[in-house]
């Protein structure tokens, strides 16, 4: 790299580089969908929407990946309206999406004609480039998508989704020659541009330079490399991949930079100023919008930032070759089970379970394959077969439904997944999407009367449950829950200001107070000593008379928010109730978000029903996909009664007993929680 002195001032009127690196932002998709689990509003980018417009960016990222999934479910947001607001206002700046191949914007393989319908509807409103992967690298699944680019006249940027079976690049499996390899795959695809995907930031900067000369040298059309900061190395290896030539980097405006999402964009410009790969972006341009985002719109999303760490990096990332939401799916399904304590265990057994699905790359939607699959083994196979409850995702890779894998599938594990598999018990070897009939006339029988256009009838294609509550909310057939409706600044403030001030002990503000119901007759004091200070509390049984029971415990077992001058303990406690429910929303949206599961409320309550017989009990907390049986029907030991969805994987659960099916207790679309009987077989 040459430097130039004469060309080091800070606005953008300063001559141009001979090589300038092209950027795309993905502030709008990549950044809050790392840091706020996919939250972002539309009306939040729109402030400074114009101006990033003024950058020159070579593009920005602002659909796709999650976002049509977080949208409609979590913010009552149309996913279509977003791109065409957008549009709006970034007029001379291309939009890109993340396009998941034949997966879209969801998790498994769907037909052609709602890949067609799809891409055409994206292009139609204002996508230009599609960056498009595969979570196997199995370009066959590209097929019908890169069809209906070009036909839509966009770019097609192929990805390769970077992986790695070793502590380093290399290993039998994912080598220099695998990209080189896959490179000219896209190149024969027609590829416009080819994009290294390094979507969990594993990539070690000295890697990331081979990398990236080494796809040059086959590739006719410009690189782009995308990292995740996540294990704290993305910045030394967008510098390495510079060196060796990369055309495109992606980054975030500074507030949605670093964590799990990507390097920020200022250092960059600065590093690079003067030299011949200058991005020519003007500082102070970026600086105003760096101010609007951190003053009038982070604070709104302050609360969804995990912050329970000091340190913004997590080594666990080359460690285990896998992505932190690998790591975030894993523990949160745990907690939700009450099986925290296996972590380790879970973590042992990864790398096994990932060998046996060949080595697969983790990335959306493999890596919860595997994570959930693992959780599975752990938690179920004692004392039984290894690979005793198998999701339908397993079972549907075994199948060849997600593509050909970089290493066989264990065959062992083939041959009991496709016992009894719907679609048989051989192994297809075609392209994924030929065997999968056309869904959109079904789709169109199932939400006449409810979805008014193509639009509408692809929310529901792609999320049948949470896509036909969203059509609901937008016809005004039901009304939205307060959970989904957008928060002001002024709110955000207030919350962030009464927590500050629950945690100082400094909580007076009267609004802010559960008084609960009036006191009854049957109320009784009691007085708490706290070292040398003395409260007294009153206590109130819920419901009827008081039955004291008397704790003879040190006073410290006392519930803590039995006592309410929390600050004399001399811990910082956690906020008040009072505080957790206050105005915003922010709080639930987050736990739903986290538990990632299309459900509109707290769990339902795990139901038991009056009907004699054997309780088929949800192994899992999950949503029901469907009953495969109805009451009266016959059945016998092993067939499968319920299919339950947990962190988006299908878990199809056998009988118990041989009998009859006595009573179901829940309905499709419903939340259970763990142990719930599922239904009744007597
Ligand atoms: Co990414």
């Amino acid at each position: 790299m040459s430097i130039e002195k004469t060309k080091m001032n800070y606005d953008k009127d300063r001559p141009s580089a001979s090589n300038a690196l092209k950027i795309m932002d993905v502030t709008f998709r990549d950044g809050h969908q790392s840091l706020f689990t996919t939250l972002g509003r539309t009306e939040d980018m729109i402030p400074v929407a114009e101006k990033m417009d003024e950058i020159g960016y070579w593009a920005i990222e602002a659909w796709g990946g999650n976002t049509f999934g977080a949208m409609h479910a979590y913010l009552n947001e149309d996913p279509w309206e977003r791109i065409r607001k957008l549009k709006k206002y970034i007029k001379k700046t291309p939009l890109s999406m993340l396009l998941r191949g034949q997966n879209l914007v969801a998790y498994r393989n769907y037909a052609d004609d709602v890949v067609e319908a799809f891409v055409d509807r994206a292009a139609e409103n204002g996508i230009q480039i599609f960056r498009t992967f595969d979570a196997l690298n199995d370009y066959r699944n590209f097929e019908t998508a890169v069809k209906a680019i070009k036909k839509a006249g966009q770019h097609f940027q192929g990805c390769i989704c970077y992986s790695m079976t070793e502590q380093r690049m290399g290993g039998d499996v994912y080598n220099v020659e695998y990209y080189v390899n896959k490179t000219k795959e896209l190149v024969d695809a027609g590829a416009d541009s080819i994009c290294i995907k390094d979507m969990a930031g594993m990539i070690a900067p000295y890697d990331a330079f081979d990398l990236i000369k080494a796809v040059k040298e086959v590739a006719n059309v410009p690189v782009a490399f995308h990292t995740h900061f996540t294990s704290g190395m993305a910045s030394m290896s967008h510098l390495k991949a510079v060196e060796a030539g990369v055309d495109i980097l992606d980054t975030c405006m500074s507030p949605y930079a670093y964590r799990n999402s990507h390097p920020a964009i200022e250092p960059l410009v600065m590093t690079l100023l003067g030299t011949d790969r200058d991005t020519g972006f003007d500082i102070n341009d970026l600086a105003e919008i760096n101010d609007i985002l951190e003053k009038e719109i982070l604070p709104k999303y302050k609360s969804l930032l995990k912050d329970d760490k000091v340190s913004i990096i997590d080594i666990n990332v080359p460690l285990f070759q896998a992505p932190s939401g690998l790591f975030a799916n894993i523990e949160s399904q745990l907690e939700d089970m009450g099986e925290l304590d296996r972590l380790g265990e879970v973590y042992a057994e990864l790398a096994k379970v990932r060998r046996d699905l060949g080595e697969i790359p983790l990335v959306t939607p493999t890596s919860r394959i595997v994570a959930i699959q693992t959780v599975n083994n752990v938690l179920f196979d004692e004392g039984k077969d290894e690979y005793s409850i198998i999701s339908a995702q397993v079972k549907d890779l075994c199948y060849g439904l997600y593509g050909e894998t970089a290493a066989p599938i264990n065959a062992k594990l083939i041959k009991k997944a496709l016992k009894g598999y719907s679609k048989g018990n051989k192994p297809i070897d075609c392209r994924p999407a030929e065997d999968i009939k056309p869904e959109l006339p079904q789709v169109r029988e199932e939400v006449k009367g409810l979805a008014v256009d193509i639009e509408d009838e692809l929310i529901y294609a792609l999320f049948p449950v949470s896509g036909k509550r969203f059509l609901k909310w937008k016809y005004g057939k039901e009304e939205p829950p307060a959970s989904v409706s957008p928060i002001t600044l002024e709110e955000a403030l207030k919350e962030q200001d009464l927590i500050e001030k629950a945690r100082a002990g400094k909580l007076v503000d009267p609004e802010s107070i559960n008084r609960g119901p009036e006191r009854s007759e049957h109320v009784r004091a009691f007085g708490v000593y706290v070292e040398n200070e003395y409260f007294e509390i009153e206590v109130d049984e819920v419901g009827g008379p008081p039955v004291v029971t008397y704790a003879s415990g040190p006073l410290n077992q006392v519930p803590a928010d039995t006592i309410v001058p929390m600050a004399a303990q001399g811990s910082i406690p956690a906020p008040p109730k009072a505080v957790q429910s206050a105005p915003t929303q922010a709080a639930p949206v987050a736990q739903a978000a986290a538990s990632a599961q299309p459900q509109s409320a707290a769990p339902a309550p795990a139901q038991t029903s009056s009907a004699n017989g054997t309780p088929l009990n949800a192994p899992m907390p999950g949503m029901i996909v469907d009953y495969k049986a109805k009451v009266g029907d016959s059945v016998n030991k092993g067939d499968i009664l319920v299919v339950l969805e947990a962190m988006k994987m299908e878990n199809a659960l056998p009988s118990p007993v041989s009998g009859t099916l006595q009573a179901i207790n829940f309905a499709s679309g419903d939340s259970v929680a763990k142990d719930a009987a599922l239904c009744i077989i007597g």
